[in-house]
């Protein structure tokens, strides 16, 4: 047992977890630690915040700035460790599991069952929110990963279609240098490293090869070939950032390709919440198409889990907030703003934009042919020891002239330490 574990295995009374009940009481009170600080984020997270508010409840903000979350999970970590956890947090994939085998989180299934949450959540979602078969969270979206952001007006500076292929790609990129475009716009951080090679891996290796990797941890896969060939191409694309890349919040990234600084970003749908913040239009003022050679899907979903807190109001509010998350109008409204699709799978589609259609419809597609994939960048593949191995190789990688062999030989040593 890990320190963090044993220190909560002390703190935390391991004895029933507190069942949230739907009924209402007077005083509703949620702290929420999350850290969507972006526009599109903020307009996303104010949605809910309203929804709760005008259900009376009263919302005490906590925002961790930070893209990509990992800041945040230092803050929760500390204030757990305090005995202080927030009444709501923003969290997802193994790390729900991990707390919810601590015993720290509250168990959901009143509220799940008042609401239907059983009716509308795809399995997908159900298993990464549910633990010992008890709901420990809720999913407020589903984010798709493996999506390349084009300025239209850039592209067709150098006569070029959008990329289906890395070798397009790199031809499409080589011409936009020439024409002193910058080819792409990058944040140089490790989760944002790591978003662009996962979507590599896919491209170039296929689903099933991008499990046997990234989720199977196989050690012929780390090393072998292809993933060879997967860090020659992270090497064609450190070619193709702007000098002022490094510590880069993504948002800013997404900023450059709106405002014709840069022709394409390598990013998840949240992209999409900071172009429809700027009130542009998807297929038109933007393109979105998936990463080169990706019919699949990488997923990411975001969930709030609510730890075991002191107080009536507290736990009221934790009620209140899980009720709302999966109701009809906050599920179109908040994933319009965030840029993702909804959790729920039986919302009508005519409010969304070609976007976020074509996601819907890679979907149920990539679930129809099995090339939906976890992500591993987003902590949904794996846990946060092994994905900081590969954050670790990824980024080393990409800030300096290792050889992708050299790449491959450091990723096999430093995941089978971190498992
Ligand atoms: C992801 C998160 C998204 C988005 C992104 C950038 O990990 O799931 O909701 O916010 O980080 O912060």
């Amino acid at each position: 047992m890990n320190l963090i574990n044993r220190l909560l295995a002390g703190t935390m009374a391991v004895g029933a977890l507190t069942a949230l009940s739907p009924v209402t009481v007077s005083a509703q009170t949620a702290e929420v630690l999350h850290y969507w600080t972006s526009g599109g984020e903020a307009r996303a997270v104010g949605a809910l915040r309203e929804e709760f508010e005008a259900a009376g409840g009263t919302w005490v903000d906590a925002p961790v700035a930070g893209g990509g979350g990992d800041a945040q999970a230092t803050v929760l970590r500390s204030r757990v460790l305090a005995g202080d956890p927030p009444t709501a947090v923003q969290i997802k994939g193994p790390n729900i599991h991990d707390w919810a085998d601590e015993g720290a989180l509250a168990n959901l299934d009143e509220v799940a069952e008042a609401e239907g949450w059983d009716d509308v959540l795809p399995p997908l979602l159900r298993d990464i929110v549910t633990f010992d078969g008890e709901y420990v969270a809720v999913p407020v979206n589903i984010h798709r990963v493996n999506w390349l952001w084009i300025n239209p007006e850039l592209l067709a500076e150098v006569d070029a279609e959008p990329p289906t292929t890395w070798d397009e790609f790199n031809a499409t990129a080589d011409a936009l240098l020439e024409a002193g475009i910058t080819p792409v716009a990058h944040g140089g951080q490790p989760w944002q490293d790591a978003t662009i090679f996962e979507t590599v891996v896919l491209g170039l290796g296929g689903p099933d090869f991008y499990r046997e990797a990234l989720v199977e941890l196989d050690a012929d896969a780390l090393s072998g070939e292809t993933m060879i060939a997967v860090f020659e191409q992270m090497r064609r694309i450190r070619g193709y950032v702007d000098p002022n890349f490094p510590g880069r919040e993504w948002n800013l990234a997404t900023g450059m390709v709106m405002n014709g600084e840069a022709a394409m970003q390598i990013m998840g749908d949240w992209a999409k919440g900071e172009f429809a913040a700027s009130d542009l239009e998807g297929g038109m003022d933007y393109l979105c198409v998936p990463t080169p050679g990706t019919s699949g899907f990488i997923l990411n979903s975001d969930s709030f889990a609510f730890f075991e807190v002191e107080g009536d109001d507290r736990i009221a509010g934790q009620r209140l907030l899980a009720s709302l998350i999966l109701g009809e109008s906050f599920q179109e409204t908040f994933n319009l703003f965030k840029g993702s699709i909804p959790a729920r799978t039986d919302l009508p589609r005519d409010a969304f934009d070609v976007c976020a259609v074509r996601s819907m419809e890679d979907l149920d597609q990539a679930v129809a042919d099995d090339s939906l994939v976890p992500s591993m960048a987003h902590e949904i593949a794996i846990g946060r020891s092994v994905r900081g191995a590969f954050l670790d190789v990824v980024t080393q990688h990409f800030n300096s002239d290792m050889s992708a062999e050299e790449a491959v030989e450091l990723l096999l040593e430093e995941v089978e330490l971190a498992m």
